[in-house]
């Protein structure tokens, strides 16, 4: 057996439907008093309601968190904490609301309670990102993980099916390439084959019906091993190629990975047979078959848009893309080669299956 390192988050997880009404408890057994609540400017009305469920526990509601973590909001949010006498931050929302709450830890060290809605999975990472002159730069800071993940289904059935679909396959992603990152464990692969079961299975009927309880269900379950998987090991081809169409062109986070995912599987499809042969099982394909070809399909199960044009893309990203992920690869387990990665993303462009 391949040696291996294996390092599990201390990350507490309460799961279940209707379970926000243990956010009082947890913030309790946290020993804190003066809970700042985030979200978005378009979940304010939740932060809200919230905030009164809370009572004299809420602080009050902070609701500007925007895509990127823009360092303005960063600090704007870091003194508003300060300004409340705040103790620890209870954000609700997807992946922008939560990296507003790693903005705050980062600083202050206040301890997170995390309530996704969404299914990209930051709650589960170490992971911050901050963005200054449209430069977004990542890094890991064990303080910013949140000591408490809550997640209650419920929460995600308000968000529309186009949106939980290409959430789903940005959390699909996360699996995907931990079966064949350069730290793979056989504990992270279990979930990550796990998590791709559950989302394989969970997403189609999501679409068919939003308020499924037992779609919604799973499909948070598969989101959450997924992200463990994001905080556990290391990313590949797929996620250097996400991070450069986001930071660069501006493309929607969720969108742009569940296009390019299965043109990504397809460009390691040889170089890491036995970790996509797993991938393809848990997609409920044989083992033979090609990963990309049935991610492809699920997408078109699920109606994404199949073309980065549709999303924004202009014409010459393919190559500028290619070019700059070339330029400071990570690993994969084939080499970056700049050539067929422009052809993978011409081909994702056009919204052609990946070949
Ligand atoms: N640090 C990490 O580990 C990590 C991991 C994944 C994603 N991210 C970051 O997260 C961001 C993307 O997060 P995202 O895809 O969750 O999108 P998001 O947080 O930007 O949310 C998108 C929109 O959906 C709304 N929304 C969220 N949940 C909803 C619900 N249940 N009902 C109705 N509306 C809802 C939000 O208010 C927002 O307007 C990116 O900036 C990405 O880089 C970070």
């Amino acid at each position: 057996m391949t040696p291996f390192i294996y390092q599990s988050l201390p990350t507490r997880v309460v799961f279940g439907w209707g379970k926000l009404t243990a956010l009082a408890e947890e913030i309790d057994r946290l020993g804190a008093r003066r809970a700042l609540i985030l979200t978005t400017p378009e979940q304010r009305e939740m932060g809200e309601r919230i905030a009164t469920l809370l009572g004299n526990r809420a602080a009050g509601v902070y609701a500007e968190a925007v895509m990127h973590v823009p360092l303005e909001v960063a600090q704007a949010a870091r003194a508003e904490a300060a300004r409340l006498d705040a103790d620890c931050c209870v954000a609700i929302g997807g992946g922008s609301t939560i990296g507003l709450g790693k903005a705050i830890a980062m600083d202050s060290g206040l301890p997170i309670v995390a309530v996704p809605t969404t299914y990209a999975g930051s709650e589960m990472t170490p992971i911050y990102g901050l963005t200054e002159n449209r430069l977004k730069k990542t890094g890991r800071d064990p303080r910013v993980l949140p000591r408490t993940v809550i997640y209650d289904p419920q929460l995600t059935v308000t968000l529309p099916a186009s949106i939980s679909a290409c959430s789903g396959m940005n959390a699909m992603a996360h699996a995907v390439e931990a079966l064949y990152a350069e730290d793979a464990n056989p504990v992270i692969s279990l979930m990550a084959e796990e998590s791709i079961r559950a989302l394989a299975e969970a997403l189609p009927a999501v679409v068919r019906d939003s308020y499924d309880k037992q779609a919604r269900s799973q499909a948070l379950y598969g989101a959450w091993l997924a992200g463990i998987c994001l905080g556990s090991v290391g990313m590949a081809l797929h996620h250097k190629l996400c991070h450069t169409l986001g930071g660069t062109f501006n493309l929607p986070h969720a969108q742009a990975h569940a296009i390019v995912l299965p043109h990504a599987a397809h460009y390691n499809h040889e170089a890491a047979r036995p970790a996509l042969q797993r991938a393809a099982r848990a997609l409920g394909g044989h083992e033979a078959e090609e990963v990309g070809g049935l991610l492809y399909a699920l997408n078109q199960k699920l109606g994404i848009p199949l073309a980065l044009a549709e999303i924004g893309l202009p014409e010459q990203g393919p190559a500028e893309t290619a070019r700059i992920a070339c330029a400071s690869p990570y690993y994969n387990p084939r080499p970056f080669e700049q050539a067929p990665i422009e052809a993978l993303l011409t081909r994702a462009w056009k919204g052609q299956a990946p070949a």
